[in-house]
This record gives C-alpha cells, structure tokens and sequence, in this order.
C-alpha cells in the first residue's frame, strides 16, 4: 500500500487492522517489520494520502476498493490439518465488509489463498450483504515479493498478476485495478486472467521456486558424497539459459512464511481433488528440505566427534534469509532443535532479529516452550554482538546469508574459540580456504573441504 500510494497520490489509501499496537507501530519511527527501503516510502506518504488505523467500519464504508490482506496459516486441527489453510480470517473480513458497506465495491484478494476463496468471498458477501443493489467484484491479486527485497519488487515487479470474474462487470474491475498498477508497471507486464488460474499460480510460483532449492539441496548431498561441488554444478547447470542461474544456491534448507504452506496447501488440493500422485510429486520438495536442515546437523555432530553434550555451539544468524528480521519456517529454530536434542548450548546472534520473535518460532513450529525444555533460557541464548556469541564456542554455524558475517575478523573469533574450532557454513558464503589458514575445521554445503586432520 505504501508503494501505490507513493506512485498515486490521487487514490487515498487507509490502512486497517484489529491489532491497536500494530497501527501504533505502522504510525511510528519504529514500523514493526524492516523491510531495506520501506521506513522511507512510509514516511513519505503517510498522513498525506496513505494512513493507518484501526477504525475499520468507516474505512470499509469509504472505500471503492478493498484489498484483503489477512493471514492464512496452515490449519494445525481438524479437516487438512498440517496442510490446508486456514481461511477463517478471510471470512471474518468478508462478512464483516458485506455487513459495513451501502455502496458497491471491488474486492481485491491479496492474501495468497486456496483455490476458490474469491468464489466463497463472493457467496459470502451477496448472502450478507442487506441491500441486493450493491455488487461486489471480487478479484484475486497475489503479491509475489520477496522479504528483504520487498520495496525492490514492488517497484520493479517480474509481473503483476490479477484475475477476475470473466464476465462484462468483471471486466470493468479488472481494468480498474490495472489502471492503479499502470502508474508505475508497464502494461505488458500487468497479466490478466481468470480468477482460479491467479490463485492457482501463485501456488505453483512457490512450489517451484522452492523445487529448485530442493532440487539443487539434493545434489549438494551427492556432491558431498562423491567428489563434486555443488556451486560447480550449478554455475554450470545455471548457464543454461532454459534452467538460468537464479534460486540455484545450495543452503541448510529454505524457509519463510510461503514455501512449505504453499507447497502444503498445494499437496492438499491435489489430494482434495482426487490426485495422490501428484501431491506426492509436490510433497517431496517439502520432505527434501526437512531432510537437508536434519542432515546437516547429523553432520556437525558427527564431526564434533559425535558429542556435543554440554558444548556450545554459535549460530550466526537466526532470520530465514538476510535483510529481513523474519524468522518464521527458519532452518535456524529446526538445526537449534536438533542441536538441543543433544544437549548442546547455543548462543545465536543475528543483526535483526527479536528475542520476542525468536521465542516464537521456537513454540508455534517446534513446540519448545519452558514447559517442555524447563533450562530453555539458559540452552538457548540470543545475545547481540557476534563476537560475545563465538567466544569459547567449539562451532560456529552459519544459518543466514547476511553479508556482515562475511567481514568479520576470524582470527580474533578463532582464538576465542574452543580447539579444535569448527566452521559449519549453512550458506556457502565465506571464504573457506582463509578460514582453514587460520586453522578452522571447516564444512559447508555440497563439497569436501580439506581437514587438518588428514595432515
Ligand atoms: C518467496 C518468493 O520468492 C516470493 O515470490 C513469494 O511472494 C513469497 O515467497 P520469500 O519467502 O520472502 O519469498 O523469500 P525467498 O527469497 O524466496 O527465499 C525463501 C527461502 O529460500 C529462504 O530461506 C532463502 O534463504 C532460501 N533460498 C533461496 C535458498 O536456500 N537458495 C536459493 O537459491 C534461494
């Protein structure tokens, strides 16, 4: 919403939630999500045509054009639980705008949903809605950003892509929808379609995006077995100009609010419509991953002599990438989980990321809480200064490409560190040879380094 409301000044732009400290946050020095670049878009335009607030209703009441941008997590009960989304809140916000509104209006579906929401938003807002006059246009327009990029993407999207109702009226609210986006995105890149296949796409945009990383993870485990190394194979795979050289880097696993409910939410309307074979195709991608986060634990330990009762282990970098705070899916919580499975202590350090939110993670998608791990608080330290995080460790684990770690001073973290010093490199982004120099014990993804035990 910032970024159209920077590129349109003539639309008003209200922005709405339940949660007062969130609006709180968004009309603060202090928004609740970093994002490179958006503090600035914000303050640009907030309170001159782009606003936050809580009064829902009246917002609703005013607007021609609604978008809904609720959250959808996975269902953790009941029918597809693991797998289906949850849409309750879509249908919260559905009935409560059908209840709200005395005039017609476009509603545009911006949270990424299971195929068929805009119809069950259809239904819901005509049987709710008091007066048989006021037509609602329901439109599907997923975002395809990226965290860490977002405010890039938004301003330079690969496409935007909105589907609508393929009928005279649906016409018109689509045309409506792209003349907002055409104030900054070339037509030809504004694609228009039916609104299944825009809901559908942006499944299938995640699945393979994340199928690539699996697919290039599962080479990275026959590399380290044989005598390749994966960033060889994928720089050579990658030239290719039909295959290209993006979303080919072999990590400890992706992670992230969309991928695995994406896939997962695929794999379940496959199964939904009667397809076993083809969720099981998908699911893989999802089974490979937990396999990559798993296996480079089983690693590190074996190399730390297959103990590391009592060790300390660092792990730099909790965030499910760089240049985000985010730390939701990330590979960081699953390897901290097996680590602590053994016993080991770990000190995380991460430029952005709240202990708040750290904690979090660690509950809703792994189910440790005190009550499960009662020395919890002293098994798991966040602190925040690396070199404090590394100090007496026997390892260090990269977990996020975030480019601060790549200048740091090894010679000084080597010597506070425990010996033999591992260096376990999640990500594959530091230099290796210098770190072996210094007389670390280094491992990464997808090749064998050498080791001064074969001195
Ligand atoms: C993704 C999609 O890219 C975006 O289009 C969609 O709108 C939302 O989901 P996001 O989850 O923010 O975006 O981040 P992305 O850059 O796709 O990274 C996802 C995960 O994959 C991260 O954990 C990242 O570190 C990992 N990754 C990415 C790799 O391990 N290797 C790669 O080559 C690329």
């Amino acid at each position: 919403m910032a970024v159209i409301a920077k590129h349109c000044p003539n639309i008003q732009i209200t922005v709405v939630d339940l949660s007062q400290p969130r609006i709180d946050a968004w009309n603060s020095s202090k928004l609740p999500i970093y994002e490179p670049g958006l503090f600035e878009i914000v303050e640009s335009v907030r309170d001159k045509n782009l606003f936050f607030t809580t009064e829902i209703d009246a917002a609703v009441l005013a607007a021609d054009m609604i978008f809904i941008s609720v959250n959808t997590p996975t269902k953790t009960k009941g029918i597809g639980k693991g797998s289906a989304s949850n849409v309750c809140y879509i249908e919260a916000a559905a009935r409560n705008i059908a209840k709200v509104s005395k005039s017609s209006k476009i509603i545009v579906e911006k949270s990424t949903v299971p195929v068929q929401t805009a119809s069950a938003i259809s239904k819901i807002l005509r049987a709710n809605s008091s007066d048989p006059s006021i037509k609602f246009q329901v439109l599907s327009n997923p975002e395809f950003l990226a965290e860490g990029t977002a405010v890039r993407d938004l301003l330079a999207p690969s496409r935007v892509l909105i589907g609508g109702p393929q009928d005279e009226a649906g016409f018109d609210a689509i045309s409506k929808l792209v003349a907002v986006y055409a104030n900054w995105v070339p037509r030809e890149q504004i694609l228009t379609t039916n609104v299944w296949s825009s809901e559908l796409s942006k499944l299938v945009a995640n699945a393979y995006l994340a199928q690539r990383i699996s697919s290039i993870n599962s080479i990275s485990m026959l590399c380290e077995a044989s005598k390749a190394d994966v960033d060889e194979v994928a720089r050579a795979v990658g030239a290719d100009v039909r295959i290209g050289p993006h979303f080919l880097k072999a990590s400890v696993g992706f992670g992230g609010s969309c991928f695995q409910k994406d896939i997962l939410n695929l794999v379940y309307l496959c199964e939904s419509f009667g397809l076993p074979e083809v969720a099981e195709y998908w699911r893989q991608v999802v089974t490979m991953n937990e396999w990559q986060k798993e296996r480079f634990t089983r690693r590190m330990i074996s190399s730390m002599f297959n103990t590391i009762t009592g060790k300390k282990i660092c792990l730099f970098g909790f965030a499910f990438k760089k240049d985000t705070g985010d730390t939701r899916e990330t590979a960081a919580a699953y390897v901290a989980k097996y680590l602590l499975d053994e016993d080991a202590v770990i000190t995380i350090y991460d430029p952005q990321v709240e202990e708040e939110d750290m904690w979090l993670e660690f509950k809703y998608t792994l189910g440790i809480t005190e009550e499960t791990h009662p020395n919890l608080k002293k098994s798991i330290v966040l602190v925040s200064d690396p070199y404090e995080a590394a100090q007496d460790s026997h390892a260090i684990a990269i977990m996020t490409e975030w480019d601060e770690f790549k200048s740091y001073d090894y010679q000084k973290i080597y010597e506070s560190m425990t010996k033999p010093a591992f260096m376990f490199d999640g990500r594959n982004i530091l230099d290796h040879q210098s770190l072996f120099d210094i007389g670390f014990e280094v491992q990464c993804i997808g090749k064998q380094l050498p080791s001064h035990f074969d001195e």
